[in-house]
């Protein structure tokens, strides 16, 4: 008999298109997260500093970067992962929950009109974008509890074509999705269990029997708010742990320092909204 043990697929990294903002007018004034202190405040300089390393190092291996302008008065703006889900060239925009940031909306939605993206669904159901929804090749998975509407994830599927997988998040700390999972690349994702419910624990177990588990550790440094191509996951360098697992893997961790960020409840993941082309459909 042939030996069962089949090599490790190679990671081959792909060139990515991000929508980014500027946090130029970053602050903490409001709470809506429990990672958010406006006693505390936050430096907007510093934020922008640690923000363009962000930006930096996306370029730096070879992505494409489009910059939204920051709004007065949107101190979450950054967060631009938020603004909406685009696959396919389809964007589907968001609705947020609250009302402090329901003008992010429309400024995203205006955005993507503007700049090769007309096919825009303004939604009827609270959503938080890609917080919320992340893409696979074959599936899209999509959380609920804290943000988005389950009835959101009806509405994406139908609009975007592609098969929306519920998974119910639990712990107040990772209120979206991608605080508590990343995609790997298209067929493989990286999570911390206890973020969700038990149903959906299974749920992922049973579609990802190979995914990376990541410790409390370095979830509670928000490190699976990470951004991979493939190849390269550029992640939050205090998750050390998870930082470690990856090199594990054969992939390529790319530390940031998003400190300043993380006091709003963010991370790399957070500040990035990746645009898919049709061209891209797999
Ligand atoms: N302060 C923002 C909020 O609570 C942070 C959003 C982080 N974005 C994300 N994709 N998880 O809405």
């Amino acid at each position: 008999m042939e030996p069962s043990t089949a090599p490790a697929p190679v990671a081959v990294p792909t060139r990515r298109h991000y929508l980014m903002c500027r946090p130029e007018h970053f602050d903490v004034t409001y709470a809506i997260n429990p990672w958010m202190d406006p006693a505390a405040g936050a430096d907007a300089r510093r934020a922008v500093a640690q923000w363009e390393a962000l930006r930096e190092a996306y370029l730096g291996l070879g992505h494409e970067v489009s910059l939204i302008e920051p709004v007065p008065g949107l101190p979450d703006m950054v967060f631009a992962a938020n603004g909406g889900l685009v696959v396919g060239g389809r964007a589907y925009g968001a609705r947020f929950t609250h009302p402090e940031r329901r003008a992010e909306g429309p400024a995203y939605m205006d955005w993507f009109r503007r700049n090769g993206f007309p096919d825009v669904l303004e939604p009827a159901h609270t959503n938080e974008g890609e917080g919320d929804f992340l893409t696979l090749d074959r599936v899209i998975l999509a959380g609920t509890g804290f943000r988005t509407d389950l009835a959101a994830h009806q509405e994406a599927q139908e609009f975007l074509g592609r098969p929306v997988v519920t998974l119910r998040l639990v712990d107040p700390r990772f209120y979206h999705l991608d605080t508590a999972l990343f995609p790997l690349d298209g067929e493989n994702v990286a999570y911390y269990p206890g973020a969700f419910s038990p149903g959906s624990r299974a749920v992922l177990e049973r579609l990802f029997p190979d995914a990376l588990i990541a410790s409390e550790r370095d979830a509670a440094v928000l490190g699976l708010n990470a951004v991979s191509d493939g190849l390269n996951v550029v992640v939050n360098a205090e998750a050390g742990d998870l930082i470690a697992a990856l090199r594990r893997l054969g992939r390529t961790p790319v530390p940031v320092d998003l400190s300043e960020l993380r006091k709003a409840g963010g991370g790399p993941k957070c500040c990035t909204l990746e645009l898919r082309p049709a061209a891209a459909l797999p």
